[in-house]
Formats: structure tokens, sequence, C-alpha cells
């Protein structure tokens, strides 16, 4: 295995906050265009912050532990900060990802702007 980061294999080896969310109010699935791997993730907002979020992923060990870690950066964050969330900033914020393996960040950062934007068109 690639040399992963100290906490992109302890989020590997414990995500947080995967499964399912009865009703969210925002949520989105993205597919990563360059390995057909996919990410669902779903969020909770309250006055205007990211109250929860909650992710299903298929992919690979790096795409795991950036859905996990981001599912906890974000905890609080408002919608306008998360819909500037880039995938630099999660992979640098998880201790870097090995060169090939930025584009699983992909996942984490297109399904949580994607999950805003729903949340905005529901609530125009
Ligand atoms: Fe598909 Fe990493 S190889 S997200």
């Amino acid at each position: 295995m690639a040399a992963y980061s100290p906490l992109v294999m302890e989020h590997f080896e414990h995500p947080r906050n995967a499964g399912e969310m009865p009703d969210p109010d925002g949520q989105a699935t993205v597919a990563n265009p360059v390995c057909g791997d996919r990410m669902r993730v779903m969020i909770r907002v309250r006055d205007g912050r990211i109250a929860e979020v909650r992710w299903l992923t298929r992919g690979c060990p790096p795409a795991i532990a950036t859905s996990s870690f981001a599912s906890e950066m974000v905890a609080g964050w408002s919608l306008e900060e998360v819909e500037e969330l880039s995938r630099e900033a999660i992979a640098a914020a998880i201790g870097g990802l090995p060169k090939d393996k930025v584009h699983c960040s992909v996942l984490a950062a297109d399904a949580l702007r994607g999950a805003v934007r729903d949340f905005h068109s529901r609530n125009p």
C-alpha cells in the first residue's frame, strides 16, 4: 500500500459517521471521474450550519479515509464555507496524500458541495 499519513490510516481503519441518514436536509451522490468510485453524502443543517454528516462510499482506502475525515472536519461549518471546500484542502488537512491519490479526495469535496446545493434547491 502507498505511504499514507497516520490520519489517513486512522480514519480508514476507524471510519466516523458512515451510514444512512433518514430524511436528510441535503444529499448528493458523486462518482470519481478518474476511477469510477462513488460517494453518497447526506447532511443535516441547522441555523445555516452543518449539524451532521453521514456518508456511504464505495472506494479505495484514501476515499474512505477522506470521507470520514471530511465528515468531522465540516461539522459546525457554515454552508458558505462548505461551498468553498476543495479537495486540496481536504488532502492537506488529512496530512497529505500520495501524488497519484490526491484525486481520491474529490469525492468528499464534490459530494459535500453537492449536498449543500441540494439543500439550497430544497430551500430556495
Ligand atoms: Fe477511486 Fe481512490 S482510486 S477514489
